[in-house]
């Protein structure tokens, strides 16, 4: 890569420079991955291609193999490297994580915490979104997923970002003291960390829990309501459909996102508020003598089970 001064940090533009990854397609739409070295060759079946012909030059070019094949070099987008990158854990893809952005409302130079951190996926994509003010802490349990995240953070970034802190350690027991704008949480059971966030998190603050499976996403909601301050926890779920558009042929293409997850979202209240309490009624049954998990404190108690936070 390189100097400082001549390659962008992030979204690199300009002319593409030895050490950066460009992603080469071929006439079938077949991408390979090349890390630009000066004398380099790619070897295709149909000859190589020097990485000269590419380094100083434009992106967005068509070069051709020894033996006459084009190939489109781009580089790659956020969203080309983080499907694609190593991982040891399941990894938000891009359509949640442009909701978190957007609905988590993280902003240029926020505060944000994050749990677990997994491959990294989420990780690069907060950075990008906080940019050089903001500050982004790490919370990962397993040592080899936090190792794996920096080498994805560092392959993105060309370096460790200097706003991003990584802790290897369970969220509950390492938190660190001082105020966060933004919480997201991408974890099995994230209702186990909510009040340990909750203390850290400004009023107004966003907590943003992604979560798997229904049976999370309900413990996770009433979790939220039986803690009583937070706003009311809005749930959604992202589907993206793609379309074929050719001339006359215009229909709902073969690409439909299959199940993902669910994102929950909460705003924190100032401290010793306490949120409302809900006109609108639950629906009947809902915190029924079946139901064992938190309830809020504006459910009518059931005989023999706990209500509001101490059912959590
Ligand atoms: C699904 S992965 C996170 C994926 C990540 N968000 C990404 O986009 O690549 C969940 C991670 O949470 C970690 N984890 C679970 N509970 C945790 C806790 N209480 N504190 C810290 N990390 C935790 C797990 O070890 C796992 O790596």
């Amino acid at each position: 890569m390189g100097s400082a001064e001549e390659r962008p940090v992030d979204g690199a533009t300009g002319s593409l420079r030895e050490g950066e990854r460009v992603t080469l397609s071929d006439p079938k739409g077949r991408r390979h991955s090349v890390r630009l070295q000066q004398g380099a060759v790619f070897h295709t079946t149909k000859g190589g291609i020097a990485h000269d012909d590419l380094i100083g030059g434009p992106e967005g070019v068509v070069v051709r193999s020894a033996g006459g094949v084009e190939y489109l070099a781009l580089r790659p987008l956020l969203h080309d490297f983080v499907v694609s990158m190593p991982r040891e854990a399941a990894v938000i893809y891009p359509k949640d994580a442009a909701q978190i952005l957007m609905w988590g409302d993280v902003f240029p130079g926020a505060r944000v915490l994050e749990a677990g951190v997994g491959s990294g996926a989420l990780t690069i994509s907060l950075l990008r979104a906080l940019g050089p003010a903001g500050t982004l802490v790490s919370y990962e349990r397993r040592e080899e997923f936090a190792r794996r995240a920096a080498a994805n953070v560092e392959s993105f970034y060309g370096e460790r970002p200097p706003g991003w802190t990584l802790v290897v350690g369970d969220l509950v027991e390492t938190i660190s003291d001082g105020e966060i704008d933004r919480a997201i949480l991408d974890m099995l059971a994230p209702w186990e960390c909510v009040d340990a966030v909750a203390e850290r998190l400004v009023g107004g603050g966003v907590l943003c829990c992604y979560v798997a499976t229904t049976t999370q996403l309900g413990r996770t909601m009433d979790t939220l309501r039986a803690h009583g301050g937070f706003t009311e926890p809005q749930a959604t779920e992202t589907t993206i459909r793609e379309w074929h558009a050719e001339g006359l042929a215009i229909r709902p293409g073969h690409g439909t996102s299959g199940h993902t997850g669910f994102l929950v979202i909460a705003r924190r209240l100032a401290p010793g508020v306490v949120a409302p309490r809900r006109s609108r009624r639950p629906a009947p049954g809902a915190y029924g003598a079946d139901y064992a998990g938190p309830r809020p404190s504006w459910v009518e108690p059931v005989a023999g089970q706990p209500s509001g936070a101490d059912a959590t």
